[in-house]
């Protein structure tokens, strides 16, 4: 029987923001330990991974940091790729969604779609921010979820109570952009009419058949996952827009379509399919094969992605015709962080590039601890208390302690030479007989992605292993010489144990795995040879051991607990710090008091006005976007805030000669900054 193939995706991350541990322990981990555990058993694996580079996510930080859309994609695809390789997430590929061949294969996926009839398109009415001349989209708008009332749901989705929503759904919108109320403008884009295929769907998502053929087992889909599918078909699939005017992301290819681009949640999951054309590529390989045929298609997501996992790419990859569907789509629940939900805008969490710069001797360790408390079926928790018990209970007490007194007694009594074995006792045979089952074990729970309790069960060969040498007692046998014989067969097994766990330990714990061959001077990638009790010759050269997981200490648990508390941020809707400056850039402006002696409207421009201001130095005119916060009569007199040497500015034909400057508060409102010392026209602000 030859062996499945699979195809093994993980979502995109938003190439906004560095990644925390909540997104390492929800899809990256557990996808790497399934695509290990396969690579070991011979499956023909890919496995894809990219950053998602378009959609408001990312046009939003980039406002937010004043820079733009490129280089906030350039510098957190950076960040991302780094952590994923230093921390050895095992992809055949890391693609990008704006690389030119993404571009392609997704306009070519919507022109299949389109010439196939699977789009309708409609005009209807769309909120727009004047101000910006933009049309407010998804997270361009906020307001009142219409179902739980909380204050600031998304023009896509209320993170509170989860439901999606269209913009027009929100109560009190305002734009993200300018913070006020919207207009309303028509515009035309292309639906994917989804009410079309519930019926399909169900009983693809219930039941795992497409047209009566079987192609998955609906039982091993988690319950969550059919739970959310069923209540959103159930509630009746409504048409959803899959373009969005905007000008970052991938064009519409299509007649009509200037100005316009696809929608994110269109393009994100086709990167799939772009990253694997570009590994096939680089490979010499045909990525068809690695998405039509007989072939599993797993995605590993976090829940806030289901739709457009198991309802919407579904449609659409059914829809273009040829092309395989999920087999599976293991969605995690949320990791908490020390009693509070993980936040970016707060700094509350723990950052994966931070971690890996801090312990870079402390991989495996975090990786042990994240999968023991993935968030499987539901929510789970992070703490640093929680790491240390992990580590210093069972990494260190159990693993560590086992392993070390396995190789380190073999080296004291028999200079690392792995002795022979006589008779086996019944408790020895018990003993290997537990081992042999283990590998099995391990093996169904991994393909039933329940991969918490398969790295468990891994761990309970360390366990035995750890009782047996703690029952058996070597150390006091080995006083007697009567008991040579029986010495040697303990240690013989466990050596043999110590193999098995080179092996099974591989695909939770790859570096350990590692140190544990070297030490054994051993190797076996293959997952068949896990169980057997013969694994090493006696005769055979053994290494000395290093310790494995030196214990965490107090200290540790309260400086990364202290400093997750010193580094939190208030909420805020505040633009976040600019990047660093030198001290010289700054003194290379000249900023000064001055006191506005005239000032008037400009023509046909209702955000201007014109000044004449005392500067100390001189009079000169200043022209001033405030006419919508004060009125002519009420600035003149007031002492102000001027940047002296701005470039000169043409502005409606008039020379503008310097800036005023302004605060501005989050509702969009300016205030003058103004001396609180009655100080005059002229002195200096540095
Ligand atoms: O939720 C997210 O972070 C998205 N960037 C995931 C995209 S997954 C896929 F469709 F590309
Ligand atoms: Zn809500």
């Amino acid at each position: 029987m030859t062996k499945k193939q699979y195809t093994v995706t993980a979502a995109l991350p938003y190439a906004n923001g560095p990644l925390h541990l909540g997104h390492v322990a929800g899809v990256y981990l557990p996808s790497d330990i399934f695509v290990r555990f396969l690579r070991m058993n011979d499956h023909d694996v890919a496995f894809i991974c990219g950053s998602d580079e378009h959609g408001a996510a990312i046009t939003l930080r980039a406002k937010k940091e004043g820079t733009t859309p490129k280089e906030i994609v350039d510098k957190y695809n950076g960040i991302i790729s780094k952590a994923f390789k230093d921390f050895d997430i095992s992809f055949d590929i890391f693609h990008r969604t704006s690389a030119p061949i993404h571009h392609e294969t997704a306009q070519d996926f919507f022109k299949v779609l389109d010439e196939k009839g699977h789009f309708t398109k409609e005009t209807s009415e769309q909120y727009y921010d004047e101000e910006y001349s933009q049309f407010l989209a998804d997270r361009y708008i906020t307001g009142d979820c219409p179902n739980c009332k909380h204050e600031n749901a998304y023009g896509d989705q209320c993170e509170n109570c989860g439901s999606a929503l269209s913009p027009m759904d929100l109560i009190n919108p305002k734009s993200t952009l300018s913070g006020k109320a919207p207009t309303i403008k028509s515009t035309s884009h292309w639906y994917l009419p989804m009410e079309r295929h519930e019926e399909w769907l169900k009983e693809w998502i219930k039941e795992g058949k497409l047209d009566g053929v079987q192609q998955h087992d609906p039982s091993k889909w988690r319950n969550q996952v059919i739970g959310q599918c069923m209540s959103w078909i159930d509630s009746g699939l409504r048409p959803r827009a899959m373009t969005r005017d905007l000008d970052w992301g991938v064009k519409v290819p299509v007649e009509g379509g200037d100005g316009k681009v696809l929608y994110v949640w269109l393009d994100a999951p086709i990167g799939y399919i772009s990253a694997t054309k570009q590994w096939a590529l680089d490979n010499n390989k045909n990525w068809e094969d690695y998405w039509t045929g007989d072939r599993k298609l797993v995605h590993f997501i976090g829940k806030d992605n289901i739709v457009f996992h198991a309802i919407i790419f579904p449609i659409l990859l059914k829809a273009h015709e040829g092309l395989i569907l999920p087999d599976n789509v293991p969605a995690y629940e949320f990791l908490n962080l020390e009693g509070d939900k993980f936040s970016t805008s707060r700094n509350w969490a723990v950052w994966l590039h931070e971690y890996i710069e801090a312990y870079p001797d402390k991989l495996d360790e975090l990786k042990y601890v994240l999968t023991s408390i993935a968030p499987e079926t539901k929510d789970s928790e992070f703490t640093w208390k929680e790491y240390q018990t992990r580590i210093n209970s069972e990494l260190a007490d159990i693993l560590g302690n086992f392993v070390n007194r396995a190789l380190v007694l073999t080296q004291k009594y028999y200079n690392g030479v792995v002795p022979p074995v006589g008779e086996f006792t019944d408790y020895d045979h018990q003993v290997l007989e537990a081992m042999a089952t283990i590998p099995a074990k391990i093996s169904k729970l991994v393909y039933d992605y329940k991969l918490r309790e398969a790295q468990a069960e891994a761990m309970n060969l360390a366990r035995l292993g750890n009782k047996y040498l703690a029952d058996m007692e070597p150390w006091k046998l080995m006083k007697d010489e009567a008991n040579t014989e029986r010495v040697q067969t303990i240690m013989n097994i466990a050596i043999q144990i110590t193999a098995n766990l080179s092996i099974v330990l591989q695909p939770f714990l790859p570096a350990t795995a590692s140190k544990l061959s070297e030490f054994l001077n051993f190797t076996s990638t293959n997952w068949q040879d896990a169980g057997l009790c013969e694994l090493i010759e006696a005769g055979h050269q053994t290494n000395k051991p290093t310790i494995l997981f030196p214990k965490i200490e107090d200290e540790q648990v309260e400086k990364e607990v202290g400093k997750l508390k010193s580094t939190e941020m208030e909420e805020s809707s505040f633009d976040a710090q600019k990047e660093e400056t030198t001290f010289d850039d700054f003194t290379k402006m000249d900023i000064r008091l001055g006191t506005i002696l005239e000032a008037e409207k400009v023509k046909k421009a209702d955000k201007l006005l014109k000044l004449l201001v005392d500067t100390g130095l001189d009079k000169r005119t200043i022209i001033s976007g405030i006419a919508q916060h004060y009125s002519p009569e009420e600035v003149i007199g007031k002492t102000v805030t001027v940047l002296m040497n701005l470039a000169p500015r043409k502005i409606r034909g008039v020379e503008s000669q310097g800036m005023i400057l302004m605060a501005e508060n989050e509702a969009g409102e300016l205030s003058f900054v103004s001396p609180e010392k009655g100080f005059e026209a002229g002195c200096g602000v540095r």
